[in-house]
């Protein structure tokens, strides 16, 4: 049944791209849609937010410092750095396409973006603060409270609209159009043929049963070292942190492979640097297959066209502090 899917795949292609359209509408990936009913006021306020060193401790350290959207939404280091230059213990998945998460951080211990939001301003190695300490820097700031009243229509700024705030603006960060999605679509040349000999190994190999659906990931939790045991020294304990089960120990959200290209490095504990090495691991790991190196550089020539556009917008620009600002402290008390 796979083995005639990928015949008729490759023999569509050759013969014509109608044909390979209405074969796509059946693959377990599924092209991401550009974002829909976004509040225009919530989203400005919420990328000021998201770009502002004030709501840390230090001053210095904002969402985008460890979710850098120049970086793919990511930092790019093995585990991320925070307040009082201590390192993290778990890596920091991208923000890109989060919303179409089932839930967020590797265990899925927030519901979603505005549960996860409050978690890093107030997390001590991550941005060190309080929320009432936060709270009470934006209120200082007149620009923002002169925002937050047209965007929420209240005089006291609440926690729960900075969270809603940078929420939204998190949902505007889907990257539709890569060339897979084109390809999906019904443009049969936006494929080279070994990124679409790598697309049919990752489908027959078995890699589609947890990296499927829009984001190819991000929609289950799915225990990490099924065939070998994961070696790691990372203590996380994956979603049996949420659930106290025995049975959930080393289970993670399967992450969205969306822009993996621009992720690196990759596992939670960022253990592995290049996409060849993921690779690698995953088929030996989760599936008992070694694959040649011929395979392997399929594979990776699949993931690369699932990079999708970025998101583009004028950098904001920040509401100054005013005589009233709590000064940040950041070398400790
Ligand atoms: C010091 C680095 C750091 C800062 C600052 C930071 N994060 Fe994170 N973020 C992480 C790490 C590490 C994780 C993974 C934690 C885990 O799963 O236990 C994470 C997880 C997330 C996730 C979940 C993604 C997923 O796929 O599960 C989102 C969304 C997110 N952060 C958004 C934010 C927002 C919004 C801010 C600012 C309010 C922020 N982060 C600040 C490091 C950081
Ligand atoms: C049984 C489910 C399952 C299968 C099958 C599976 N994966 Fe994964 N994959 C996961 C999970 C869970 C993780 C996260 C593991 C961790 O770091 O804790 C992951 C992580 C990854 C990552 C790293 C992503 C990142 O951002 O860190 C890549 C790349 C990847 N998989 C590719 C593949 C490929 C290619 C295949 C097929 C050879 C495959 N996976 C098969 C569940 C699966």
């Amino acid at each position: 049944m796979k083995k005639t899917h990928i015949a008729l795949a490759v023999a569509t292609l050759a013969l014509c791209s109608a044909g390979l359209a209405e074969a796509a509408n059946d693959e377990p990936i599924t092209p991401i849609k550009p974002a829909a009913n976004i509040n225009l006021g919530q989203v400005e306020l919420g990328k000021k937010l998201y770009f502002d060193p004030r709501l840390s401790k230090s001053g210095f350290i904002s969402c985008n410092s460890c979710h850098n959207l120049s970086l793919g939404g990511t930092d790019n280091i093995p585990t991320s750095i925070g307040d009082k230059w201590q390192q993290g213990p778990i890596n920091a998945p991208t923000v890109l396409n989060s919303s179409l998460n089932l839930a967020q951080f590797w265990d899925g211990r927030a519901a979603d973006l505005k549960a996860q939001a409050g978690g890093p301003i107030a997390n001590p190695g991550e941005m060190g603060f309080t929320h009432d300490l936060a709270i009470s820097v934006l209120q200082s700031i007149p620009g923002y409270v002169r925002e937050f009243k047209q965007v929420f229509g209240a005089d006291k700024i609440e926690i729960g609209d900075v969270t809603a705030a940078i929420a939204e603006f998190e949902k505007t960060l889907v990257t539709p159009n890569s060339r897979f999605d084109q390809w999906l679509l019904g443009r049969s040349d936006a494929l080279t043929a070994d990124e679409l000999a790598g697309y049919n190994l990752f489908k027959n190999a078995g890699c589609v049963a947890c990296h499927n659906g829009e984001a190819v990931g991000g929609n289950s939790y799915q225990k990490l070292g099924i065939v070998e045991p994961y070696k790691t020294t990372s203590g996380a304990e994956g979603r049996a942190a949420v659930t106290g089960d025995d049975a959930d120990r080393f289970n993670f959200k399967v992450p969205t492979l969306r822009n993996v290209e621009l992720t690196y490095p990759y596992f939670h504990d960022g253990a592995a640097n290049t996409l060849t090495e993921a690779v690698d691991i995953m088929g030996r790991l989760q599936l008992g297959r070694k694959f040649s190196a011929s395979e392997n550089a399929k594979i990776v020539a699949f993931l690369k066209t699932l990079t999708g556009k970025q998101p583009s917008f004028l950098l904001p620009i920040l509401p100054p502090s005013s005589d009233a600002t709590p000064r940040p402290t950041p070398f400790g008390k």
